[in-house]
């Protein structure tokens, strides 16, 4: 199922939000592009629009993907141990494989290797070639919690493309005082609490937090939602429950993260009739968070969602996710970094970063990623028409931009009307100066093309 199908979708359904067919439509769609946490996400907010919905009740309950949940719940059903890899993670497959339409008799190898030795490397980035930046390997699993999309390479702070806020925020609340204990201590800062990452989709949420895996190894687990999500009665909870626990036993001071926190935590009033049973993981989500305060010094929890606005306001008080994070959409310095990145690994030649940097403007981390992946199937078609590899260029870039579009612009303008009316409480601050600061100099318009 093609990326675009989804985005257009997904687009429909911030439009009318309150369109049950659309969003079951966009739940399958994303079944079917085999991203589950996320349909599971939609699903749940169809069950707070009309609880008996028997379509939504069948997604939540595990109907999607391959993980333990995916057959009909049991009381046997094992809980949290059985964590599987997150299936979503296959969403960013490599773009350089030859597609299955390539002519048998086309010898890639061959032609690869001539264009290796006419065209030198475009981009060298000294730190990548002095220290190397992906370092190996990733944190030991631990049992009822699963890494961040394993099988992709360890990140650190350094691969996340500008966020610098974010990042002395992700500092100051936990990675410090995980490193200097002694010193923490010293200064009264103990190692608890809760802090939520909120954004525009394909800005960076998950992969800033596989950035802090990469930072902490061992110290950072995470909880896969689809996992987690059971309709057994009482299941859902215990999941929950056995996640924070393997969490609370972990050697050492331990970070949580909740990802799409939202499929676990709407808000309660919207849960009604056959969704009730829904708000049992949010009351659960709630005692857990409490106990933190209590009786388990050295617990943190990092949670993400796109909509923070959704989420059931108790999670949101003093002790529990008390302070939301904007994980904004990538200003010029960290495009032209995710451009480079993504461009760097393939063959191009003639790049102009500066340019397309402007000429991206409201494009996501994610739509970044997709515009260089369009950008090199219509590379590889014109190889495989000449028989020889044909560097990506700006031309293949231009052609791509006519196809792919900013997808950020439907969550700012639910964001300006959360800044507008829901903002009594300062705790979407960040947003609003984030707003104001890019209005102020004119880019939530247009954007402009190095060729018109
Ligand atoms: N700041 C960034 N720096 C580098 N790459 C980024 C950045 N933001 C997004 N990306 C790219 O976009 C992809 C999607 O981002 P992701 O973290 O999944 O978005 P979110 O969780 O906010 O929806 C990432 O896998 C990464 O390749
Ligand atoms: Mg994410």
């Amino acid at each position: 199922m093609s990326h675009e199908a989804v985005k257009a979708v997904q687009a429909a359904v911030s439009a009318d939000p309150e369109n049950v067919p659309l969003r079951l439509a966009l739940a399958d769609l994303l079944v079917a592009s085999g991203r589950p946490a996320e349909a599971v996400t939609e699903a749940a907010k169809v069950l707070a629009r009309d609880p008996g919905n028997a379509q939504a009740l069948a997604l939540v309950t595990g109907g999607v993907g391959d993980g333990p949940t995916a057959s009909a719940p049991t009381p046997e059903a094992a809980p949290a141990e059985t964590v599987s890899p997150e299936t979503a993670s296959s969403e960013a497959a490599a773009p350089q494989e030859p597609a299955a339409d390539t002519p048998p008799d086309f010898d890639w190898h061959h032609a690869e290797q001539q264009l290796d030795a006419a065209v030198p490397p475009p981009f060298v980035d000294p730190r990548q070639a002095e220290t190397g930046h992906l370092r190996p390997g990733g944190p030991p699993q631990a049992e009822g919690v699963a890494p961040l999309e394993p099988g992709l390479p360890r990140i650190s702070f350094a691969d996340v493309g500008g966020l610098d806020d974010v990042k002395q925020r992700l500092n100051e609340s936990f990675i410090q005082p995980m490193r200097h204990a002694e010193i923490a201590k010293a200064f009264g800062k103990s190692l608890r609490g809760g802090l939520l990452l909120y954004g525009a989709p394909g800005c960076g949420k998950t992969y800033m937090a596989r950035a802090v895996a990469g930072e902490l190894g061992a110290g950072f687990m995470s909880l896969v939602m689809t996992d987690v999500v059971d309709s057994y009665r009482g299941q859902t909870e215990k999941n929950i429950h056995s996640v924070f626990q393997e969490a609370r036993h972990n050697d050492g001071p331990t970070v949580l993260f909740l990802d799409e926190i939202d499929a676990l935590a709407l808000k309660r009033s919207g849960l009604t009739g056959p969704a009730s049973w829904l708000r049992g993981s949010v009351n659960q989500l709630l005692l857990e968070m409490d106990s933190m305060q209590g009786n388990n010094d050295g617990l943190y929890v990092l949670a993400a969602t796109n909509h923070p606005w959704d989420l059931d306001e108790a999670v949101l008080r003093p002790g529990r996710l008390d302070r939301a994070v904007l994980v904004s959409p990538p200003d010029a310095t960290a495009r032209a970094a995710i451009l480079r990145t993504h461009l760097a690994a393939r063959p191009v030649a003639g790049i102009d970063l500066a340019a397309l940097t402007q000429a991206t403007e409201g494009f996501s981390g994610a739509d970044l990623e997709h515009l260089t992946v369009t950008a090199a199937e219509k590379a590889m078609t014109e190889s495989i028409a000449a028989g020889s590899v044909q560097p990506l260029t700006m031309h293949h870039l231009q052609l791509a931009l006519a196809e792919v579009r900013p997808s950020t612009g439907e969550w700012m303008q639910s964001a300006r009307n959360v800044v507008r009316f829901a903002n009594d409480s300062g705790r979407y601050d960040d947003l609003r100066r984030y707003l104001s600061t890019r209005e102020a100099s004119g880019k939530s318009g247009q954007r402009k093309g190095w060729w018109s």
